[in-house]
């Protein structure tokens, strides 16, 4: 490749970092499963990009013969039909562009991928960000999560910072009412920490995707969820939130990962995502916060047995020691609320002058 061709791509390298969130009113179960829409709405905090994050670079040209897309330094298979339903995303961008240019996508996730840390969160929300600069699109927060809600649901709070609501919608046909809002921002309540016990950092056994349709399919609780968390725990989860009591929220978080776990356990066959060591954690932080007379802590499980533990700043340290005391426990992150994605420079990407030759075949 000749050093002009190698300048001209370097010019189009585009390079967002952002960052997973965890939700405090979970997204379990789709209405549309094209369009990816929910049965209700959800809310969740952004994760401070500074501690788990992802980072991709995007290049668009018409020099690449056909879409590359490297993830944690693997080629991956885009005719993989996870892979292809995420990468649609790219597709979609590309059609309001108005362009058919190929892309090259390099993307590095600092935590484990796919054991329940919701690195497609992290990993779609900053490919669609980075996307945006890229094809030069200039789409609002909104626009973008509704983008991002097709590549995968949780996705679209991540394209915001502090706490979001994903507004479930479900009167429009093309699902341009489900989309994401703030309810405030990271500045809000700045001492809003997840402290996270990895207890296993391998692949789940059932994905997301697959777990939830199974479990709209054949769990008669389930039927009762959706109702119940629209009418009663979005709006008492967001009034706790924008009053910043701790208590109200931490009761509403618990059981809400209770209940989604319930109904997991009601799927046929069942789903079983937490293990024994997640339920010690359950019981060590109900006598943790029984032993100080008030809710510190607020445990919440996604689709995996690793803890979130949602506390502030003042409860870091006995809730880290805590998790650290429990036998199973290999890890303990902390990470504090965060701001949502941003845009990084060149010195920052992925996508060099060394590794443009070892993935891309340019036409001619
Ligand atoms: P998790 O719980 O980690 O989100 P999932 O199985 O739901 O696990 O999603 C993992 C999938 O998300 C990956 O197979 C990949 O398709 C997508 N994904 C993960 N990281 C990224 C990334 N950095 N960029 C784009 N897509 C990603
Ligand atoms: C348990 O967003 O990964 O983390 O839309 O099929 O890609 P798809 O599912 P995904 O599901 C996340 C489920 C959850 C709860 C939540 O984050 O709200």
């Amino acid at each position: 490749m000749d050093e002009k061709t190698m300048q001209d791509l370097l010019g189009k390298v585009f390079t967002a970092k952002g960052s997973s969130n965890i939700a405090f009113s979970k997204y379990w179960g789709k209405e549309n499963e094209k369009l990816i829409l929910p049965c209700n709405s959800s809310i969740s905090m952004t994760l401070d990009n500074k501690d788990v994050h992802t980072i991709t670079s995007v290049l668009f040209s018409d020099k690449i013969e056909s879409d590359v897309f490297v993830l944690n330094g693997e080629i991956q298979d885009l005719e993989n039909k996870d892979t292809k339903e995420r990468f649609e995303i790219v597709n979609i961008m590309r059609k309001i562009a108005d362009t058919s240019k190929k892309a090259l996508v390099i993307s590095e996730n600092s935590f484990p991928t796919a054991a329940g840390l919701a690195s497609s969160a992290s990993g779609i929300s900053t490919l669609v960000y980075a996307c945006n600069d890229a094809l030069k699109l200039g789409l609002s927060a909104k626009e973008l999560s509704i983008i991002a809600r097709q590549g995968s649901g949780s996705s679209c709070r991540s394209v915001v910072g502090g706490i979001a609501k994903w507004n479930k919608g479900g009167n429009e046909s093309d699902g341009s009412d489900s989309y994401v809002e703030q309810i405030v921002d990271e500045k809000y309540w700045p001492e809003l920490m997840d402290i996270i016990a990895i207890v296993d950092p391998g692949k789940k056994k059932v994905s997301s995707r697959a777990g939830m349709k199974q479990t709209v399919e054949t769990s008669p609780l389930y039927k009762l969820r959706p109702k119940y968390v629209e009418e009663n725990i979005i709006p008492q989860l967001t009034e706790a939130i924008k009053s910043r009591d701790f208590e109200a929220m931490g009761k509403l978080i618990m059981k809400e990962s209770n209940d989604l776990h319930a109904v997991m356990l009601d799927t046929y066959p069942p789903i079983f995502y937490l293990n024994d060591i997640s339920r010690d954690i359950i019981y060590a932080v109900h006598e943790l916060n029984q032993s100080r007379g008030k809710i510190i802590g607020a445990y919440t499980f996604d689709a995996g047995p690793n803890a979130h533990i949602i506390t502030t700043q003042e409860n870091k340290d006995g809730i880290i020691s805590l998790l650290k005391n429990i036998d199973g426990v290999k890890e303990v992150l902390s990470v504090k609320i965060g701001s949502g994605p941003v845009m990084l420079g060149n010195e920052e990407a992925l996508i060099t002058k060394e590794n443009i030759p070892k993935f891309l075949k340019l036409t001619a």
